[in-house]
């Protein structure tokens, strides 16, 4: 039985906090929002609560969690050597959507940290999830609380229907605001990389802490074997659909994704385009609207990848947006959601 708590973030039942800190206090799983996607929480220090959270995934063990802490006083208990420059990252956009990579110590298991030397830290804003890891006041591991492979719940109805009766606990808090997960940055290097894009940018870190690197293996499907997030390498953000990113000039884009469609209207397939609200009208298929803008297509991707599920395409095309600011990480989850596959128009 899971047990779930439907929690208002403007007024927060701290009884029903309580039961869900209880949870993990004894070594159980609960899921919770978090301002980027939900999260599938167990406490980090402990290896039978964090085998749970692999198990209730299906996710592969070599793949390191994050571990989420409310008070930046936990990042020296979990890790060693914090540069200058993590300090700034950690004042500047904590709480926020971005995790720093650091050295870790002993009391970070190995199957939290994948079997690497290194430990992923964030510090969530959203006020349930403070709320929550303040009064458990453990180290919190926690993965998008999607089943491995799948789009990253960005709703409370969506974590229901795939995670209900596979974790102890649900917190369901409404929409997630960002809608992709946190930016990942590795610290261990003199010149900090990004492993994963996400909401905090490479132009927003370079305005603070100089040049950062992008991790070259993120570009290409070739390269993202060798990436150096893990979770990077596998086959990700997938709906049932096949995917395809249309590319082109945005009148190229509609004219090819109309021929395109017309044709598979005819072999009895069923399609559809993931485009901006200003393009809708343009096209002769079913729309799937993104928004108006980059922040607004961060924010609905996940739901909308969930979208063509629910509504049975069997064809999705997208079309292709600006590799900058958000943009970078709106991209990456794309190509992986399509698993690379580009039409040029
Ligand atoms: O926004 C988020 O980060 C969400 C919410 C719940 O906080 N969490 C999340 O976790 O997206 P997950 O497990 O789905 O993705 C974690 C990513 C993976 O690509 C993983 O390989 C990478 O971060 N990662 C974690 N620890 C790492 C480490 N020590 N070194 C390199 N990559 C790491
Ligand atoms: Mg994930």
């Amino acid at each position: 039985m899971t047990l779930i708590s439907k929690i208002d973030e403007n007024d927060i039942d701290k009884q029903e906090i309580k039961k869900q800190a209880e949870i993990l206090k004894n070594g159980n799983t609960v899921i919770f929002p978090t301002e980027t996607v939900y999260g599938l929480g167990a406490n980090a220090l402990d290896d039978t609560a964090t085998s749970k959270i692999y198990a209730a995934k299906g996710r592969p063990s070599d793949n390191p969690l994050i571990v989420h802490i409310y008070d930046k006083k936990q990042v020296d208990e979990l890790a060693t050597d914090i540069s200058e420059k993590a300090h700034i990252i950690m004042d500047k956009f904590w709480p926020g959507p971005i995790t720093i990579i650091l050295k870790k110590k002993d009391i970070v298991p190995n199957i939290t940290s994948g079997g690497l030397d290194t430990v992923g830290i964030r510090m969530p804003s959203n006020p349930i999830a403070k709320e929550l890891l303040k009064e458990v006041n453990l180290p919190i591991a926690a993965p998008s609380a999607n089943i491995s492979g799948r789009p990253s719940p960005t709703k409370g109805k969506h974590v229901y229907d795939e995670m209900n009766n596979r974790v102890d606990g649900i917190i369901l808090g409404g929409d997630c605001t960002f809608g992709l997960e946190s930016t990942v940055l590795d610290l261990t290097n003199d010149v900090p990389t990004i492993l994963r894009p996400g909401s905090v940018t490479k132009e927003d870190l370079e305005s603070v802490i100089g040049q950062v690197n992008i991790d070259p293996a993120l570009e290409k499907k070739e390269d993202n074997i060798k990436a150096k997030a893990p979770g990077m390498k596998y086959k990700h953000y997938s709906p049932n659909a096949d995917v395809y990113i249309v590319s082109g000039h945005i009148d190229d884009v509609i004219k090819k994704v109309n021929e395109l469609s017309n044709n598979n209207a005819k072999e009895g397939l069923k399609c559809a385009v993931m485009c901006l609200e200003q393009n809708k009208n343009k096209y002769k298929c079913n729309t799937i609207v993104l928004g108006q803008n980059l922040e607004e297509v961060a924010s609905n991707l996940f739901n909308a990848l969930i979208t063509a599920d629910e509504e049975n395409y069997d064809i999705v095309y997208t079309e292709e947006f600006s590799r900058c600011g958000v943009g970078r990480a709106i991209m990456n989850r794309l190509l992986k959601s399509a698993g690379y596959k580009i039409i040029k128009a």
